[in-house]
């Protein structure tokens, strides 16, 4: 009768409902379940964050950005998330899920076919992952970087973070009831981890280090004798590694290094990638986790109970991402690239020393001989406040980060532009 288009009987089937009229009625709830909560907390709270979750500060960012959103002025180089939206195979992907009525659980593991083109695409970075049990589909990298340390940091264990650092590893391994060590890289390094910094640090003695190359917030890669160096360290010292590689598509300079791909590491690390920078699908929630079989089976322990399993949509839209968009990945990666080139240079030229950044959309220049006593948070505000133009001041990623701030290019050419124009005149 319809043709076999599966989409014509199910539009029958759900009796005419307006998706977009319904997708804005649920805004409007969430605004109104808001303002409820709102109401009851002057009623008091028999609430008190556990320990745990009390002994993480607030996000440093949260603050600022307070006072970027009371002003219409402001050019926002703070953003983590592509300016992009996902290539329409993966949104047509996503709504066709939807029309055929695929409004299930899948496996707790991912469904099959995903979990068998995320092995598949993988290869090209040198790894190797059977699909039946080695690769977890996650609610996100974030879920996936959670699970890790759920699943691997015992309470008290030491878990290296190298810093500037991105924001969310700290918090989870202590939400785990492990101890953050910060590991010192260096703008003079190009902020590679150097297996110096990993001595210094005491890092012998750790029992996790966490890896995030291309890096947030520095955009820094490691070439491959740094990989090397760094691998032979995590051997030496028998250390579990979490490589979070979600900016592995997003490399601009030679070959995207992975770790666990050196001799004696696949069987001590997880590596984590997903789909929200690459493919600009924040919103979807989609990431995985690879790892040899019992890390991937205790990780899918603590997933199955706390998150049964990833959106089903999301994972169709996944799927037609790796499938089909392969051009669309290139094309954004190459317009992140002539943005790194402009933004890298125009720093450059106002005086401001950048190391290059080799991946991701970040770059991490040293604002401290022009800010008042080398103080970035105090350069961010002012820059802010005078000129509009909005960048995270580098202490948000650890102490580490003091003397920078981290410009995000997610952000059109013209908006970036017209920031270094205002920063000139901010620095002039
Ligand atoms: C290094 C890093 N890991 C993980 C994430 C979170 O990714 P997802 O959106 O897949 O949860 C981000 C997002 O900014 C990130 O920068």
């Amino acid at each position: 009768m319809n043709g076999g288009d599966p989409r014509d009987s199910d539009a029958r089937d759900r009796g005419g409902d307006d998706p977009t009229g319904a997708g804005r009625g649920s805004v409007e709830t969430d605004g109104g379940a808001a303002s409820g909560a709102e109401a009851s907390e002057g009623e008091g709270s028999r609430f008190s964050p556990a320990d745990r979750v009390a002994s993480v500060p607030p996000s440093g960012i949260r603050e600022f950005f307070e006072i970027a959103e009371n002003r219409d002025d402001v050019i926002s180089l703070g953003v983590g998330e592509p300016d992009f939206t996902a290539p329409w195979a993966a949104r047509s992907a996503a709504i066709e899920s939807l029309e055929r009525g695929r409004t299930s659980y899948t496996a707790n593991r991912g469904m099959p076919d995903l979990r068998r083109a995320i092995a598949e695409r993988v290869t090209r970075y040198g790894q190797s992952y059977d699909p039946d049990s080695e690769v977890l589909v996650t609610t996100g990298a974030s879920e996936a970087v959670d699970l890790a340390f759920r699943a691997f940091v015992n309470p008290g264990d030491t878990v290296a973070l190298p810093t500037p650092t991105y924001v969310s590893y700290g918090p989870g391994v202590r939400f785990a009831g492990g101890e953050p060590l910060p590991v010192h890289t260096r703008h003079e390094d190009g902020w590679a981890l150097t297996t110096e910094a990993l001595s210094e640090a005491g890092v012998d003695e750790a029992d996790v280090l966490v890896l995030c190359y291309p890096n947030n917030p520095t955009g820094a890669t490691m070439d491959a004798d740094e990989m090397d160096a760094v691998a032979a360290f995590c051997r030496e010292h028998d250390l579990l590694v979490v490589a979070d590689e979600i900016y592995a598509a997003l490399t601009y300079d030679g070959d995207h290094q992975s770790v666990a791909t050196r001799p004696g590491m696949r069987e001590r690390t997880v590596v984590i990638n997903g789909f929200s920078k690459a493919y600009a699908m924040t919103g979807l929630r989609l990431g995985y986790a690879m790892g040899p079989e019992a890390a991937i089976d205790a990780m899918t322990k603590v997933h199955q109970y706390a998150m049964l399993s990833a959106p089903t949509t999301a994972q169709h839209a996944a799927l037609a991402a790796i499938d089909r968009c392969d051009d669309e990945v290139e094309e954004m990666r190459r317009e992140y690239d002539r943005r790194r080139r402009y933004v890298v240079s125009r720093l450059r030229e106002l005086g401001l020393p950048v190391a290059e950044p080799g991946g991701a959309f970040y770059a991490f220049p040293r604002v401290a001989d022009v800010a008042s006593d080398g103080d970035a948070r105090a350069f961010a505000t002012e820059l802010l406040e005078a000129e509009g133009v909005a960048a995270v001041p580098g202490t948000a990623f650890g102490a580490g980060g003091e003397g920078h701030i981290r410009i995000s290019y997610a952000t059109g050419l013209d908006d970036l532009k017209e920031a270094m124009a205002r920063l000139e005149r901010f620095l002039s």
